[in-house]
């Protein structure tokens, strides 16, 4: 398979979401008791330095230079995913991640449900996985199958077949910092796959602003738009919130709710009592399949 730098990605929500453990409970804004035994070593090293406040501070004022508000929206759409998938959880049959990457949230699932989670991403991170699955929990828990697939070359809906999804299964869909990442083309054919799925379904997606995208409005984040769109074009795809209950009814599916900066800030921030900001520049989507 031809190297594809987006698959590096999977590894940054990880080490943001592992040091938000470093905070008292009380102050974090995601939960996640595996993400640090999920990383790497050298990673691993990274986060544990951060035990001490100063530094901790430091690497979220870092991240806040190159994308203001960004630590808040992917700590946050974390949680969001996490409490709209326990809600959901006693009517779907099945739970299915596009662009899982390093995510553990099938093998906490497997704690409490025997739900089957497909974990779905490019075959480089498909590998890193596997092996990461085996250092940290010894084997994989049988509910939970990684399947190997290129949005862009694959067809999804004859993997995920062969992996074992039954389409007629009520189905959560978790589409998590990955729709930037696709060209048009690939977002549109993973939409016209989810149009065939089961009445009473569910999906959460984020999407990039697209008038970031195309550069009209940087949100203040010009840093994130030097290493995502001039210097790499790693994301290519973008969407307005304005037109996502249209975006998605054309697919055959009715937005409930969407998370932006606001949400975050009341739901998320605020009660945790920390001193950040949220961003425009990512949304979450929440739907359900009619
Ligand atoms: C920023 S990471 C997000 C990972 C995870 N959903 C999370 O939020 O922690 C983007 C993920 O999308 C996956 N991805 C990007 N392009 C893809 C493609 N063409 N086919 C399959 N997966 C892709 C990458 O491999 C990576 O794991």
């Amino acid at each position: 398979m031809a190297h594809n730098p987006a698959a590096q990605t999977a590894f940054g929500p990880m080490v943001l979401t592992a040091v938000e453990q470093r905070e008292a409970p009380e102050r974090r804004l995601v939960n996640d008791d595996l993400a640090f035994a999920f990383l790497p070593a050298g990673l691993r090293a990274v986060v544990s330095a951060t035990r001490l406040g100063l530094l901790r501070r430091l690497m979220i004022g870092a991240t806040e230079r190159s994308g203001p508000g960004l630590w808040v929206n992917l700590a946050c759409r974390k949680q969001f995913i996490d409490e709209k998938l326990d809600d959901a959880l006693p009517g779907i049959d099945a739970v299915v991640i596009l662009g899982a990457g390093m995510d553990t949230r099938p093998y906490r699932l497997a704690r409490r449900s025997d739900v089957p989670v497909y974990g779905v991403d490019l075959p480089v991170n498909i590998g890193r996985k596997e092996a990461v699955v085996r250092r940290v929990l010894g084997q994989a828990p049988p509910s939970v199958r990684l399947v190997p697939v290129d949005f862009e070359t694959d067809d999804l809906a004859a993997e995920l077949a062969r992996a074992g999804h039954r389409g007629d299964q009520r189905t959560f869909f978790i589409a998590e910092g990955v729709t930037q990442y696709l060209t048009a083309d690939a977002v549109r054919t993973t939409f016209e796959y989810l149009r065939a799925a089961a009445p009473g379904s569910r999906l959460v997606f984020t999407y990039v602003r697209r008038d970031f995208i195309d550069g009209t409005n940087m949100y203040g984040a010009r840093s994130a738009y030097r290493r995502f769109r001039e210097k790499t074009q790693l994301w290519q795809f973008g969407l307005d919130p304005a037109e996502i209950s249209s975006f998605v009814a054309e697919y055959g599916w009715r937005l409930i709710e969407q998370a932006g900066p606001d949400y975050f800030l009341r739901h998320y921030v605020g009660p945790a009592g920390r001193n950040l900001t949220a961003s425009q520049l990512e949304w979450t989507a929440y739907a359900e399949k009619t």
